[in-house]
C-alpha cells in the first residue's frame, strides 16, 4: 500500500477559505433566495482597470498572428516586465534591484506555499499569529516545526523579537489578517534579528498598494542589510484586480546565500530558478501583459484609484465598527479591518450569528491563528452599498442582542 504523506493529518481539514465557501453554500442551500453579503475573502469586485484591459487584448490578438504569437516564455518572465517592475517598484523608494532578481509568477499565494522547496525540511520557522493560513498549512505538509510568534494590540500586531533561534520567519505587512503595517525601525528590528541569527525572513507585501501614509515601508529592501536575509512576495491581485488573472512576483536577491550540509554556501536565486524551471511554465503572456500595463501612466492612475475606492470603503467599515465599540485596527493602509467579536464570543459563534442572523459573511479570526479568537476579519472589497447595508445589518444584530 503506497502511503499518503501523513503531514497532511496534521493541517485543518479544510483551507479556511474553502471551509467558510462550504458552509455559506450550506446555508444557501437551506434558504433559497437569502440575501448573502460576502465579505469573507478578500476577493476584489472591481473589474480591471481599462489600461490593462487594453493591453490585455492586444496580447490575445499578438497571439492570433504566427509572427508575434507567444509559446513558453522565459523561465524567470519577460524581461520587459521584470525591467518594469525594478523601475515602477523599487527605484522609486531608491532600493536597488536586478531584473534577475525578480521571478514573475501566478500570485504570491502560490510562491509563498512553494518557496520551502528550496530549504530543509524539518526547517524551525516563525509564524506572526494571526496569519494568512497559507504560511502555516504549506510549512505544515512540509513537516516544519512552528513557532507562533503572537501578535496583539499590545505589540501593535507585529510581533516581538524572539529569543530564541529561527531559521525562517513569515512577516506580511500591512498584514492579512489584521490590516496592521509595521514601521520602519520594527522591520529593521526584524532585518538585524534575521542577519544575526542567520535567518530568513519571507516577505509577503502584497498589500503594499494600499500604503497611503509615506513612513510605512512598502518593501523589506528598504531596510539596510535585507537583500542578504529576505525573500520578498508580491501580487497585481489586489494592486490591479488580477485574482482572476493571476500574476505576481518573487524577489530573490542573487546574492542571497543559505548552507549545504557542509557548511558551503547555496544560492537561492539560481535554486529557485532551477525549481521554477522544472515546475513551473510561468504567467501566461497575457496575463504578463496585463501586468505591465499597471505600470503605465494610465495603469498607475486607474488603479490607484481602484485602491482609494476600496481604502474609502474600509474607512467606512472601520468607522462602524468603532461605533459598536469592537475596537478596529487596520484599514487605513490595508483593505481588511480587524474588530472584536461582541461580548467576547467565539470567532466562529460569531461567524455562524452573523451568518443566520444577518446573512453577511466576515471571516472568523481563529481561522487565522490561536491569536485570532474573539476576532473577525472584513474585507473592504466588497461594493460600497453592499458594504454599507452589511454595516446596518451588523448593527441592529449587535444592538438587538
Ligand atoms: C484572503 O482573503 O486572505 C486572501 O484573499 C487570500 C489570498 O489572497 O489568497
Amino acid at each position: 500500500m503506497i502511503k499518503a504523506n501523513l503531514n497532511f493529518s496534521k493541517l485543518p481539514q479544510r483551507y479556511l477559505f474553502l471551509d467558510i465557501a462550504k458552509r455559506v453554500a450550506a446555508y444557501s442551500e437551506k434558504h433559497p433566495g437569502a440575501d448573502i453579503i460576502r465579505m469573507g475573502i478578500g476577493d476584489v469586485t472591481k473589474p480591471l482597470v481599462p489600461a490593462v484591459i487594453e493591453a490585455m487584448h492586444k496580447a490575445v490578438d499578438d497571439c492570433a498572428a504566427s509572427d508575434t504569437f507567444h509559446g513558453y516564455g522565459p523561465e524567470r518572465g519577460y524581461l520587459w516586465l521584470r525591467e518594469a517592475i525594478v523601475k515602477g517598484d523599487y527605484a522609486p523608494l531608491g532600493v536597488k534591484m536586478d531584473a534577475d532578481d525578480i521571478f514573475i509568477n501566478d500570485g504570491a499565494k502560490s510562491d509563498t506555499g512553494n518557496i520551502g522547496d528550496i530549504l530543509a525540511p524539518g526547517t524551525v520557522v516563525g509564524i506572526t499569529d494571526p496569519v494568512y493560513p497559507v504560511y502555516v498549512d504549506t510549512n505544515l505538509m512540509r513537516g516544519n516545526v512552528i513557532k507562533y510568534i503572537t501578535c496583539s494590540a499590545e505589540n501593535g500586531f507585529t510581533g516581538d523579537i524572539p529569543k530564541e533561534k529561527l531559521d525562517v520567519i513569515y512577516l506580511c505587512y500591512p498584514n492579512n489578517p489584521t490590516g496592521a503595517v509595521i514601521t520602519r525601525s520594527k522591520l529593521k528590528q526584524w532585518v538585524d534579528y534575521a542577519l544575526e541569527a542567520g535567518a530568513l525572513i519571507m516577505y509577503d507585501s502584497a498589500y503594499e498598494a494600499f500604503i497611503r501614509n509615506a513612513d510605512i515601508p512598502h518593501s523589506v529592501y528598504e531596510i539596510e542589510g535585507a537583500r542578504k536575509c529576505a525573500i520578498e512576495f508580491r501580487s497585481f491581485s489586489k494592486t490591479a484586480g488580477f485574482t482572476g488573472v493571476r500574476c505576481g512576483y518573487t524577489v530573490i536577491p542573487q546574492e542571497l546565500m543559505v548552507k549545504d550540509e557542509s557548511g558551503q554556501p547555496v544560492n537561492l536565486n539560481a535554486l529557485w530558478e532551477r525549481r521554477q524551471s522544472c515546475k513551473f511554465n510561468g504567467a501566461s503572456y497575457i496575463s504578463q501583459r496585463g501586468a505591465l500595463a499597471v505600470y503605465s501612466e494610465k495603469g498607475r492612475a486607474q488603479t490607484r484609484a481602484t485602491i482609494d475606492y476600496y481604502l474609502e470603503t474600509a474607512r467606512i467599515i472601520r468607522m462602524n465598527m468603532e461605533e459598536l465599540g469592537l475596537e478596529p485596527q487596520g484599514g487605513e493602509n490595508a483593505p481588511y479591518i480587524w474588530a472584536k467579536t461582541p461580548n467576547g464570543i467565539t470567532s466562529w459563534d460569531f461567524f455562524d450569528e452573523l451568518l443566520n442572523k444577518a446573512q453577511v459573511v466576515v471571516t472568523p479570526g481563529s481561522g487565522f491563528g490561536p491569536a485570532g479568537e474573539g476576532y473577525f476579519r472584513i474585507t473592504s472589497f466588497a461594493d460600497r452599498q453592499r458594504t454599507i447595508e452589511a454595516m446596518e445589518r451588523i448593527k441592529n444584530m449587535i444592538k438587538l442582542a
